[in-house]
Order: C-alpha cells, then structure tokens, then sequence
C-alpha cells in the first residue's frame, strides 16, 4: 500500500488546491477558528442525532467545517513525501479495517460514524496481516474476474456471487465495495478491461445489477465504476475523451444506465477522464443532469483516488465525496462555502446525500461484524461460477473431457503458475490459490512428471532471478514462455494419452497492455505447432486452455489444436474449475462477452487507441504514470465490438 500511496503522492504535487495550500490553508486556518468561534456549542445531550433526530436538524447543527469533513476522505495513513499527512487527528484514528482504500469522517457529536470504503471487482482488498495481530490472516476470497463471470450470461449466478460477496465485505466491517467495474472493452488492449464485463452495455448493465443487487442485498454498499468512458489506463488522469453524445449514450453511459436504474446503487464512483473537456467528476451534466435528473440516481458520488482538480467543482457539480481526501481539500471547501462560490444548498444536498448512505450502512446500524467471513462458501462459490462461466471455442472428435485415466502432458509456463486475477486495486489478497497442474491432479489425473519437473523448476528459477515490480500493485515482468526440446515433446507424446497447452496472458491498472501480448510470441506458437504436429503424429489430442485477461489473436493458430478451453482469469479456485470443465464434471456453457477480432488491424479504435498527448512542453510528471495532458478521439462512435463486426461485414 505504501509505494501505491507514493504514486499518488507525486500525483497530488500538481493537484491545483494543493498547490495553493500554504496561503490558502493559513488564511483558512483564521477563517476555520472564526467560524467555529461563532458557534455555541449546546450541551450535548440536546444536540441532534444522526438517526434519532430530523435529518434537516442533523445538517442544521454542523458547522461548514463539519460539512467539508463529511464530503473530504480522511486520506491515506502513510507520512511519504509530497503526499499531505493525514491531519493529527485523523492520524490517531484506528483503521476499523486496515487496509481498506478509504474512510469517510466522523461527526461524533451528531452521532455520525466513518464508514469504510474498500476495493475491489473481484474480492475485498484489505490487509491480510495485521500490525497489531499476529495470531491469525485476513483473507478473502479472490473471484472469477468481470469478464469471465460476463461469459456466464447468467444474472442468477452473478448475482449469487454477489450475495456471497457481499457476506464476506460484511463480516470484515466494510460498508461500501468499490465495485463493480463496468466500463466497456472498447479495445482489446485495455489494461483494466479484466475488470469489465464486455464490450457491449447491455450485458455490462444487466451483469452489473445483478451483481449489486446481490451484493446489497446484505446491506452493504457498492460504487459501479469508473462513471464514466474511463477505458483505457494510458494518462487515465489527464486524458480527455472526445466522444459523441450518441456514443456516450449508447454505449459508454447506458450500462451504468441499466444498473442505476435496476439495481439503485448506494453510490457511484466517477472516473478519472475528461469526457469533451470536462472532468467527469465536475460535470454537472454528466453527475446532476443525467445521472440524477433523468435516471433518479438517489445515493451520493464520490471521486476516484485523487481524480480531478477541483473540489469545489466536484462538490458543485454532484460529485458529492473526494477519495482519499486530504486537509487542504477540506480547508478550500470551508474557503468557498465562507465566499460563496459554494452555495450552501450545494453543500448541504452533498451533505444530506451522504447522511442518507451512512444511516444505510452496517456500521450506522451497529451491524456485528465478526472477521471471520466463510471462506470455505467463497471458494465454492468461486470455484462452481468460473466452470459455468468459462467458453468452450472449440472441441473437434469429442477431444474434451478428458477421461479421469488419462495422463496429461501439461506445457505452457502459466499450467503451472496460473494468472487468478488482475493486479491494481482490482487485486486480491487471497489465503491461496489452485494451480492448473494442482486442479488436474485433484481431479485424479496423472501428469506427465518429466515435464512438470521441468517446468516448475525452470519457473521457480525464473522468479528468483525476475527483478521485483516497480512498486506493489504492479504485476511481476512476465516471465519468458519455457522451449521446450523436441525430444521431449516426443517423449512426452509417447508417454501421455493427451497434451494441454495453457496461454497465459497478466492484465492490471496503471497500465494497457502491450501491443504485441496481443498475438502470440514466437516460443508460444513453435511449442503450440511442435506438441501438435508431435501428438497428431501418433493419434493423440491436444488441447489449449487461454489463461488472459483480454481478448487475443487466435485466428491464426486455432487449426492446430483439437479443442480451445476460454478459462480468462478464474480466481482462487481456478485450477479445479479448469478441470472441472475439462474432466466433464461441469458442462461448459459459457458463451463470449466479447468479439475475438481476426486481427488486430481489425479493431475499430485500432487507429485510435489510446490516442496521444497533446502538444505544448508540459511539466514532466515526476513519474510517468502520473500522465501527461492527453486526448483520445472516440472516432469509431457507436461501432464498438460486434457492433462494428456485423455492421460492415468485418469476419
Ligand atoms: C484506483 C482505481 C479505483 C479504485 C481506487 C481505490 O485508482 O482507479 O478503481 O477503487 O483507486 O483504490
């Protein structure tokens, strides 16, 4: 979490407010003592109570400074550089979960507790290990990513996975998930679109209010994000996307559509993109106009982490919480109510929008919570919605499944090391996780020893030698797909009844992926052509199970094996879930959420994606994740997907 805080902490040097921060912050800081002087303050039993008390006597009896705390997060715990520290009294204030993204303050006199927002789409994100606890872990289950659950086209199972999910946030304290991720594939490319559904919004819509209406459905909250076209990672902070409104409303806001207007959210997070030159989380059209007036959004808004730049703006415009939040933005929000360039209407209706969450929430409501979720439900609900939601592409001759007395020659690095999720905030901090080789062995086949011993030495090896991750939250460089000799391929073709090939491909935020993850590399495709022409020489089967976060070439390659398993990115369980679809135990039935383009020139933003920085000498950032002032032109407008595909006849 630390070296994460360190990227925002660079971030925030160029944050507008904070920048002003010593002469506002000192002419603030006579403002605030004046304020608060003026106030008498009752004796506290005849003050009003959050909950016991009119919520308008509620809002009444806070001060502007009291208002400001409730809309500004108590900010990141860490003393890094450049990143203001928390204030000193927030800084004594324990975690009710450590390790959760964010907490809103609390008004003790009012009766107004802080509520703890944590990531994220696929599990809930918080520490594992305790400072204070050194006696046990705090785990959570590590679900089958967005896409993949997508691929069910099943809103009873998603939404059993979020009933499941939101047991587990309850019993750790958390009152509101920021998720679901529901922003579309508009690229192969893009690094986060593990966390999305699909390319297309209505799937995205419905698979979204399934999930929330699940995962509410154990009075905890949710924060169906990024509010809105945040679909790509490339400058995601200063990158303004040009899009049409049609565009815009036919495909980029009509998923969030679906699940605001099926499943009422008690929040929304907004994105950190431009949409045609505004901030979306300072824009009143975006946040007031259309996601309240015309769709009756009734929950609060809050920003992603440290996204925009300007507080007044967002509070303003209907972004109603700034994440984390740090002093200075409280200080410019009490600055702009004692001016008047924030009305205290805006403030209040910001104020009584999250007053009325707060009093929804589990900690509001005094709900026990035990740290102790049931892991052992999570696993198989996990374990049972990754088999059902998995795509079978191909299965020439009844190749799949796999008779249990079969021994399999497994290849393919990640067979050994699978990619169970996305890394970022959409990560998880899972008890453990079953391998491919793991799942196959459980499930009583034989595996091909030679191979696996030398493959799992080469990938111990490997990671020893790889250089650690920029920072946490960054996945480890890939490691090198293994050659394998032929010899052995030959060996292992005489010896095993059929071979399994897994492609791996990682995904994650802070970054889109590669241009050339897109195809295969070279060792990939001569160890596919070698195992198969090897296996097909003696009658036997080879099959492919594609490990990715995003979609991939395929076209060229998919002739040589004689099934293709789309198995994306399962979560904890998902070497059982893989062999439970190849052994036969689970039907497949699965479907794509996604079109599987025949290259990647094919693509509609192919031109487009992720489009550039703008000219002009800008400072630079003091890392470039920071981004740089960027512009993306939506040029393809509705023809997204299949929608492109079928429209011009594109294969
Ligand atoms: C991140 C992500 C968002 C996440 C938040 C808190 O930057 O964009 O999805 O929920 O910050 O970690």
């Amino acid at each position: 979490m630390k070296c994460i805080v360190s990227l925002f902490a660079l971030a925030l040097l160029a944050h507008p407010v904070l920048a002003q921060a010593p002469a506002a912050t000192t002419q603030l800081q006579t403002t605030l003592a004046d304020s608060d002087n003026g106030r008498v303050v009752a004796s506290p039993d005849d003050l009003p109570q959050l909950g016991k008390s009119p919520l308008a006597d509620v809002i009444a009896a806070m001060t502007t400074r009291e208002k400001a705390l409730l809309l500004v997060g108590m900010g990141f715990r860490a003393n890094i550089p450049g990143i203001p520290p928390m204030s000193p009294e927030d800084a004594k204030i324990p975690e009710k979960v450590p390790g959760a993204a964010g907490r809103t303050h609390a008004i003790a006199r009012l009766g107004i507790p802080s509520i703890t927002l944590s990531d994220g789409p696929a599990g809930v994100r918080i520490d594992p290990v305790r400072d204070d606890d050194t006696t046990r872990t705090y785990h959570a289950t590590a679900f089958p990513v967005a896409t993949l659950l997508a691929s069910s086209w099943d809103t009873a199972l998603v939404g059993n996975v979020g009933v499941t999910f939101g047991r587990e946030a309850r019993e750790y304290g958390v009152d509101i998930l920021l998720a679901p991720g529901m922003n579309l594939h508009r690229n192969p490319l893009g690094g986060r679109n593990f966390e999305y559904y699909s390319e297309d919004p209505l799937l995205s819509g419905h698979m979204a209010a399934a999930f929330i209406n699940g995962f509410e459905s154990q009075g905890v909250g949710t924060a169906p994000k990024h509010f809105a076209a945040n679909n790509q990672e490339f400058n995601r902070m200063k990158l303004n996307t040009v899009v049409s409104e049609r565009t815009l409303r036919e495909l980029y806001l009509k998923g969030f559509e679906i699940a605001v207007k099926e499943a009422e959210p008690w929040t929304v997070m907004s994105a950190y993109n431009l949409i045609n030159g505004v901030h979306s989380s300072q824009s009143p059209e975006l946040l007031t106009t259309i996601l309240r007036d015309e769709w009756g959004f009734e929950g609060f808004v809050m920003t992603d982490w440290f996204g925009g730049t300007d507080p007044v703006e967002q509070v303003a415009a209907g972004n109603d919480v700034i994440m984390p939040g740090f002093p200075a933005l409280t200080a410019a929000l009490v600055a702009a109510a004692e001016n008047g360039t924030l009305s205290q209407e805006q403030l209040d209706t910001s104020v009584e929008r999250v007053l009325r969450i707060v009093m929804q929430s589990p900690t509001f409501r005094g709900v026990e919570y035990s740290e102790e979720p049931d892991l052992g439900t999570g696993a198989a609900v996990a374990r049972r919605a990754a088999a059902e939601s998995m795509v079978l592409l191909k299965n020439d001759d009844g190749t799949l499944p796999i008779a249990s007395s079969h021994t399999i020659a497994l290849f393919g690095n990640t067979s050994y090391d699978l990619i169970i999720g996305g890394s970022g905030s959409g990560d998880v901090n899972e008890a453990y996780s079953v391998s491919l080789d793991a799942g196959l062995k459980q499930a009583g086949f034989t595996i091909d020893s030679e191979l696996e011993k030398r493959y799992t030495t080469y990938m111990v090896d490997a990671k020893a030698k790889r250089p650690p991750p920029p920072m946490p939250f960054f996945p480890p460089p890939p490691i090198a797909e293994m050659s394998v000799d032929a010899e052995t391929i030959e060996r292992a073709a005489r010896n095993a009844d059929v071979a399994i090939f897994t492609l791996g491909r990682r995904s994650g935020e802070f970054e889109d992926r590669a241009r050339d993850e897109f195809e295969l590399n070279d060792v990939e495709r001569s160890l596919l052509n070698d195992v198969s022409e090897a296996f097909h020489a003696v009658g036997k089967k080879v099959v492919v199970v594609m490990n990715v976060g995003g979609v991939t070439e395929v076209a060229s390659w998919r002739n040589a094996p004689d099934a293709i398993l789309l198995a994306w990115q399962p979560g904890q369980e998902g070497g059982n879930a893989i062999a439970d679809v190849l052994s036969g135990r689970v039907n497949p039935s699965g479907k794509l959420a996604s079109t599987f383009p025949t290259a990647y020139t094919d693509v509609p933003s192919a031109e487009n994606f992720p489009g550039k920085v703008l000219p002009g000498d800008h400072e630079p950032p003091p890392i470039a994740l920071m981004g740089l002032p960027s512009e993306v032109i939506y040029e393809e407008g509705i023809y997204v997907g299949y929608r492109y595909h079928n429209t011009f006849d594109v294969k």
